[in-house]
């Protein structure tokens, strides 16, 4: 695993604010640190099932059963992640720019949970079930389907709405997705393994116009020769960073030198989403998940901006006694 320079950071900064364009390309690294499996790392799904038996449609045909067993069990994995504030400093990114799409090979609807609008799904969508015959596509929330494989009403096998291997993508996203790569003045990759076609082939692609290409991803993949630069981390740490959407956290140095905090009515919705979203992750393991899913956003920052205010006024009055 790679670590990453300030300066490189700076300078994949400055690209990133000077540019009015921004295309995105996120794979399963960016979901890792809410808790969804990758595929190729050493605990990735690809590591313990073979794709061959779950994600075709030869295997499909085969054995529709087993494969919704698949799906059910990665639904009900999904079903407990929340956006990282990778994600949630995509959705800030994504209100700073005049042209931004968001391109992901992920099926795990966290980029939308987020709150990204301008998003291209290249390999489906894993709440989506759709008809063998006639087409009809549904969304269906539910972690874990009770009855598996399910019936379109028409009487006919549904299926996940995703991609499966040897399917061609949605030709109408793939286009999209070219055209905004060609076009952007920059192409980030993030938590991808760069070696699934033709998702990784955006990336020599925007090279060929002439794009600065900017990768995060702990590792060195294909794409790192590529690059222009590559951040080596995690995104959940590195994003908030680059994009600067981690600059209204409070900061511990602020409390002590008793500079002031935001109070609740100047934080704008996109910020108290990007708020909770580091405060839930920092409060993983550590505060009973079931009060945590139960909180609203605006209520758990609240929460916290109490909790600091009082910290600091305490601090304030110790040093007054002093
Ligand atoms: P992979 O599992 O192939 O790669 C995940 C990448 O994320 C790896 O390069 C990791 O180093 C990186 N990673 C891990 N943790 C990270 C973190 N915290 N921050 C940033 N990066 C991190 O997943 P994809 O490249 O998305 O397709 O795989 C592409 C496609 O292959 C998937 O969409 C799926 C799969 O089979 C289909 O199902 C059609």
């Amino acid at each position: 695993m790679g670590s990453y320079m300030n300066e490189d950071l700076e300078r994949a900064r400055s690209w990133l604010q000077a540019a009015g364009s921004v295309a995105v390309l996120t794979g399963a690294g960016i979901s890792a640190e809410s808790g969804v499996p990758t595929f190729r790392d050493a605990d990735g799904l690809w590591r313990s099932f073979r794709f061959e038996e779950l994600a075709t449609p030869e295997a499909f045909e085969r054995d529709p059963k087993l494969v919704w067993e698949w799906y059910n069990f990665r639904r009900e994995r999904i079903a407990k992640a929340q956006p990282n504030p990778g994600h949630m400093a995509l959705v800030e990114l994504e209100t700073r720019k005049s042209e931004f799409t968001l391109i992901t090979q992920n099926v795990d609807g966290l980029h939308e949970l987020a709150g990204s609008k301008n998003l291209l799904k290249l390999h489906g969508d894993i709440w989506l079930v759709r008809c063998t015959k006639c087409g009809a596509g549904w969304i269906d929330r539910r972690p874990s389907l009770p009855e598996i494989p399910p019936h379109c009403l028409c009487g006919a096998l549904a299926r996940p709405g995703v991609v499966w291997f040897g399917e061609p993508l949605p030709k109408r996203v793939i286009d999209e997705a070219t055209r905004a790569v060609k076009s952007s003045e920059i192409l980030l990759v993030i938590g991808t393994s760069a070696v699934v076609y033709p998702a990784a082939g955006l990336i020599p692609l925007a090279k060929a116009h002439g794009r600065t290409v900017i990768e995060i991803n702990p590792d060195e993949t294909p794409c790192s020769d590529m690059a222009d630069c590559s951040l080596h981390g995690p995104a959940g740490e590195i994003l908030p960073r680059l994009v600067g959407s981690d600059s209204h956290r409070p900061k511990e140095s602020d409390a002590r030198s008793g500079a002031r905090m935001k109070t609740f009515a100047e934080i704008s919705a996109p910020e108290i989403k990007t708020m909770a979203a580091w405060l839930r992750s920092k409060l993983q393991g550590r505060a009973n998940p079931l009060v945590l899913s139960r909180l609203s956003d605006e209520e758990l920052v609240r929460r916290y901006l109490r909790g600091k205010e009082e910290g600091i006024n305490h601090g304030r009055r110790k040093e007054e006694e002093r």
